[in-house]
């Protein structure tokens, strides 16, 4: 199965990709993640992202397709993959569509999972406390926040209008949110 993540920061996409990563036995593909580790490395590209991530800016297109399409034909992805973190604008989900068909792998699903903004940031400010992340800043998150409603929330609509869509409500355990993932992914039983 070949899925996309979709969802505000602190939504629950990382969390929820872990576990369907095991559910699915396809790898968890994250751009964030990706980008971490070049900054880590001190890749040039790592050394080009760093200010704009710790502001909670989006890294440019450009950099993030080319890094994605390396990652997409290490050859690891033939039974599908869970995307989270792309795509982030419409010009991002245009270039993927464009890429998968390339490579014969289009997306059969976009989970978007829905979290009120309040308890986004209480989760965010919560995972500052313990894990420092250089982007759970009070201000970088409310850049993050805006930059999720101008940019990425039409993309929702992207998957809407193409009928790969999947809505969820977000809010819950982690546990109540993967359930309620795989139940949404499980195919509809044949009553035929
Ligand atoms: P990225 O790493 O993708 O960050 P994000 O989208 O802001 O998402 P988060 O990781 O903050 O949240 P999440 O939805 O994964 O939630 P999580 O499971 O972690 O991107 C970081 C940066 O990289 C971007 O700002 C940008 O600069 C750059 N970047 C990445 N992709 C890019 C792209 N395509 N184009 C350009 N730039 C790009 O959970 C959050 C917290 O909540 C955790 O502490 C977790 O334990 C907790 N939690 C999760 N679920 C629950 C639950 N059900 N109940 C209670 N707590 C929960």
């Amino acid at each position: 199965m070949r899925l996309v993540l979709l969802g505000a920061p602190g939504s629950g996409k990382g969390t929820q990709a872990a576990r369907l990563r095991e559910h699915l036995q396809v790898p968890h593909i994250s751009t964030g993640d990706l980008l971490r580790a070049a900054v880590r490395a001190g890749t040039p590209l790592g050394l080009q992202a760093k200010a704009v991530m710790e502001s909670g800016g989006l890294v440019s297109d450009e950099i993030v397709l080319g890094m994605l399409e390396e990652r997409l034909t290490a050859g690891d992805t033939g039974n599908g993959f869970i995307l989270d973190g792309y795509p982030r604008n419409l010009a991002q989900a245009n270039a993927l569509d464009t890429l998968l068909a390339r490579l014969h792998q289009p997306v059969d699903v976009a989970v978007q999972l829905d979290v009120d903004t309040e308890l986004l940031i209480g989760r965010l400010a919560g995972r500052a406390q313990v894990e420092g992340r250089a982007d759970d800043t009070p201000e970088a998150v409310r850049n993050r926040l805006k930059i999720y409603d101008e940019a990425t929330a039409p993309v929702v609509e992207f998957y809407r209008q193409s009928g790969r869509l999947v809505h969820l409500d977000g809010v819950g355990t982690m546990d109540e949110v993967f359930q309620r993932i795989v139940e949404a992914l499980a195919p509809t039983p044949d009553l035929g």
